[in-house]
């Protein structure tokens, strides 16, 4: 009996110094295992004669139970002072200065050309995508250039294998799409609309560079005439650059349309160039089936670059393919 006692005493103190709850498990393999001191105890009870059987084994269940609800206790108590531990070491104090992270923002071409869709967008184009690296014929031949015709000298090209090259404008889409159109995959009447980058073998100056973007935009209908490319031009130019602004058509010369007239708008005092329209000709149309008789279309194309140059009054246009934080970052967040 005095065993028992010992035992208990010398548990109870081992649980109450036990300072974790790795610490108390340790105490508790060696109290409760199966190896364990209780049932070291349990096993003597063979060895006592019968009639002290029942009572030891009560008192040997009693100090078992009575173990098992001090290291339930401990330990419960243990956990708690471990967590709040852990909560103290962990803390985070949200009243230091953080790191400063750089707000992206959106380059100001990307800003232009998002206002550029918007606008051709709401006024019922349709945007299609074409591809940089583009066949010779659908930049120049499928647009009615003669072959040999010193315009196709103008835009003096990047060539990069036999019969393809680097678009020198996005006017190239205009073929692939009436190829759809005469497939079926489309039928009149057609808005579409390409932006996108265009490249010239080009002296770089302040408004020139190898690498440019350009949009360009054509429909074709029933009645197109110049008052439809006037109306759209003019609405464009208004969404754009605001009520106040004024356009300007006069003639000029591109293959692929027939009157052919070069675009400005009017800024500070004076006419600024954003590039060519007119009505697409018939060449073209006959040459992709569609009967000029009941349609004609009309087509432009604008130059991107100039526009944040003047809403901006950026004077030279490398700056925006430079990609210069100093530059980049004074343009607007959104
Ligand atoms: C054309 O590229 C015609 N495809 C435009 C067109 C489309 C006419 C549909 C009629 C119908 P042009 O070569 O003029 O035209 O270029 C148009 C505009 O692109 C220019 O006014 C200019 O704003 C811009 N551009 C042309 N070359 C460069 C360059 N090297 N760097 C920056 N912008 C350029």
């Amino acid at each position: 009996m005095e065993t028992i006692q010992q035992l208990l005493d010398e548990a109870e103190r081992a649980i109450a110094q036990a300072s974790s709850t790795a610490e108390l498990q340790t105490v508790e393999t060696h109290y409760l295992g199966r190896k364990g001191a209780i049932g070291q105890l349990l096993r003597q009870l063979g060895t006592l004669p019968p009639e002290q059987r029942p009572q030891f084994g009560q008192q040997v269940n009693a100090a078992r139970e009575h173990l098992e609800q001090l290291f339930a206790e401990r330990r419960a108590a243990l956990e708690q002072a471990e967590l709040s531990q852990r909560i103290e070491a962990e803390r985070l104090d949200i009243t230091l200065p953080g790191t400063p992270l750089r707000p992206a923002r959106l380059h100001p071409l990307t800003l232009t050309m998002q206002r550029v869709k918007r606008a051709l967008i709401g006024l019922g184009f349709e945007f299609v995508d074409g591809y940089d690296l583009e066949r010779f014929d659908y930049n120049f031949g499928a647009l009615n250039y003669p072959d040999d015709h010193p315009a196709m000298d103008e835009q003096n090209s990047f060539h990069i294998a036999p019969g393809y090259l680097l678009r020198t404008q996005t006017t190239s889409v205009q073929g692939r799409v009436f190829e759809q159109l005469q497939r079926g995959e489309r039928s009149l009447p057609i808005r579409i609309a390409i932006i996108g980058r265009c490249y010239r073998y080009e002296n770089v100056d302040a408004t020139h560079s190898h690498t440019f973007h350009q949009v360009d935009a054509f429909m074709v209908d029933e009645g197109v005439s110049m008052a439809h490319l006037k109306g759209v031009l003019t609405q464009f130019a208004q969404l754009m650059f605001g009520a106040e602004v004024r356009v300007r058509f006069r003639p000029d010369y591109f293959p692929f349309v027939e009157p052919g007239v070069d675009f400005a708008i009017s800024w500070k005092g004076g006419w600024l160039e954003l590039g060519g329209a007119g009505l697409i000709h018939p060449n073209i149309l006959e040459r992709y089936g569609i009967d000029t008789e009941r349609y004609s279309g009309f087509a432009f194309g604008l130059g991107i670059e100039r526009i944040p140059m003047l809403q901006y009054g950026v004077d030279d246009l490398r700056l925006f393919l430079e990609n210069d934080l100093r530059f980049l970052e004074q343009f607007p967040l959104l």
